[in-house]
């Protein structure tokens, strides 16, 4: 029930004596202790659960005492001094730490005339359970961050591009120097050709290094998303999609590099925007009317023949030419079979670390027989016939039959050049292909002599049995005797 209204109505120093009072019982029962000093810094009063607490005993009077005099680690005083409340502070009474609150006391002119102490909580110990809550949630949150962090860093650097061929050579060479650059980087490739690895190669060699590498595969993600993963979203920007907000991966690789994988897969619809963020260098995230400034490189890769596609009209033209900036081809593997020996060796190794067995190699026949075969999916099949092979078989080296799931190496029996197509060549040509026309016009002949018996022929040629089945790997004359 309502208290009845007083007949009169108080004057104003009446109210405030009145407030006064009521709140210092109120202190009295809502806190285990509280005192008041004055502006000189002594005690005026102090509650019974605060007397209580120190172990005064009553008989000698406390009030007019210096605070220190009382509460030797008391901060009261500086509450007093410097007319700045304490809101939360850890106090130690008695060896033992309470939650304490200091706030200072004002006079009609507003000038500071003491200061009040409560103690909120007299058993800090009880609230070790929250606190060390606290501080899980403190060191969880930590490596959250720390594990986004690294997730936001490249994963590959340049070195572990494996290739001594001329077209791996170059494209590294060309991967390089865009690394250097601050334009868009466009890596077409087939299917496993390292376009991933590439990009993260280039921004770990890039300016930007110490940024964040964020990616996103427009292939991956249904069109519909695909808007605010890019650009984010306001709060409330849809009905019913909650008002949280979402920083889009622009905004996410703001001050570093952003890779835009399948970028052949960009709906059309989303495409003017894209191309208005790369021109501009400005988000505006979905649901706002607020453009946002990022300074972002984006390296974008596709497998589709993008030309093609602009051409086709399902790909716009001018967002094609503002990728096309450092443009970047990835050869397929079979026109870089020269170098199926040695990613062999690097891939055989990083299997052998994963399983955590020793690293297999592979018979000289194992790598014409990898060699002969066309590659579709590139490194990340060559990667994969590994793995099986080391899975299915117990050789250290790996021969062509541990190699059951490639087509049976077919027979190709180039005919055996005319020696004048050396001597009759019309022009002088790089001496590399001069030197490889001769090789295997002189291998196959010598095949041909001893009935393709490889190891007649390498005596012929004066070079060993491996060094034959290596060459005959990079020339790409493959017979099916491989064995023999
Ligand atoms: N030149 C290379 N040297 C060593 N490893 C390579 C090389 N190229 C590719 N790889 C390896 O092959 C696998 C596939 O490479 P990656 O994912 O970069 O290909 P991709 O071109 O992005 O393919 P996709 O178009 O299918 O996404 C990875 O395991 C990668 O480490
Ligand atoms: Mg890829």
């Amino acid at each position: 029930m309502a208290r009845q209204v007083p007949a009169r109505l108080s004057s104003d120093a009446e109210v405030r004596s009145l407030a006064a009072s009521s709140l210092v019982k109120l202190f009295d029962s809502l806190y285990e202790g509280a005192v008041v000093i004055d502006h000189a810094g002594r005690i005026t009063w102090i509650n019974d659960k605060y007397k209580a607490l120190i172990g005064w005993n009553g008989a000698e009077a406390i009030e007019g005492r210096a605070i220190e005099e009382v509460l030797p680690n008391s901060r009261l005083r500086q509450v007093v001094e410097t007319g700045q409340a304490d809101l939360l502070d850890v106090l130690t009474i008695g060896g033992r730490q309470m939650v304490v609150s200091r706030i200072p006391l004002h006079g009609e002119a507003g000038n500071v005339i003491g200061a009040l102490g409560v103690i909120l909580y007299d058993r800090l110990q009880a609230l070790k359970p929250i606190v060390s809550k606290f501080q899980q949630m403190q060191t969880d949150l930590a490596s959250v961050r720390k594990q986004l962090a690294e997730g936001r860093q490249a994963k590959y650097r340049f070195s572990q591009f494996v290739g001594a061929s001329r077209p791996a050579v170059e494209t590294k060479e060309q991967a390089r120097r865009a690394a250097e650059r601050e334009g868009t980087v466009l890596l077409l490739g087939e299917t496993g050709t390292g376009k991933e690895l590439l990009a993260h190669a280039i921004h770990a060699g890039s300016r930007r290094a110490e940024g964040s590498l964020v990616s996103l595969n427009a292939a991956a993600i249904p069109e519909a998303l695909l808007e605010a993963e890019l650009f984010g979203v306001e709060p409330g920007a849809f009905t019913g999609a909650g008002s949280k907000s979402r920083t889009g991966k622009f905004q996410l690789a703001d001050g570093g590099t952003l890779f835009l994988d399948e970028v052949g897969d960009m709906p059309l619809g989303l495409q003017p925007k894209l191309l208005r963020v790369l021109q501009e260098g400005e988000v505006e995230p979905l649901g706002g009317n607020q453009l946002r400034p990022v300074n972002v490189r984006v390296i974008a890769a596709t497998s589709r023949d993008l030309k093609t596609m602009m051409e086709a009209g399902s790909f716009r033209a001018d967002l094609y030419y503002r990728l096309n900036v450092l443009p970047i081809r990835l050869p397929p593997l079979r026109e870089r079979r020269e170098d199926i020996p040695m990613l062999c060796e690097t891939l055989l190794e990083q299997i052998a670390e994963q399983g955590g067995e020793a690293s297999r190699a592979l018979t000289a026949d194992g790598v014409a027989r990898l060699a002969a075969y066309d590659w579709p999916g590139n490194v990340r099949e060559l990667r994969n016939v590994l793995e099986q092979a080391v899975a299915q078989s117990d050789n250290r080296r790996l021969a062509s039959a541990d190699f059951p799931m490639l087509p049976e190496t077919v027979v190709i029996l180039p005919p055996v050049p005319d020696a004048l197509t050396i001597s009759g060549a019309p022009r002088a040509r790089p001496l590399r292909e001069a030197v490889a026309v001769a090789e295997r016009i002189e291998i196959l002949r010598a095949l041909e002599e001893t009935g393709w018996v490889k190891l007649h022929a390498a005596k012929l040629l004066g070079i060993s049995r491996a060094q034959l089945y290596e060459k005959l790997a990079i020339l790409g004359i493959v017979s099916e005797e491989a064995g023999s």
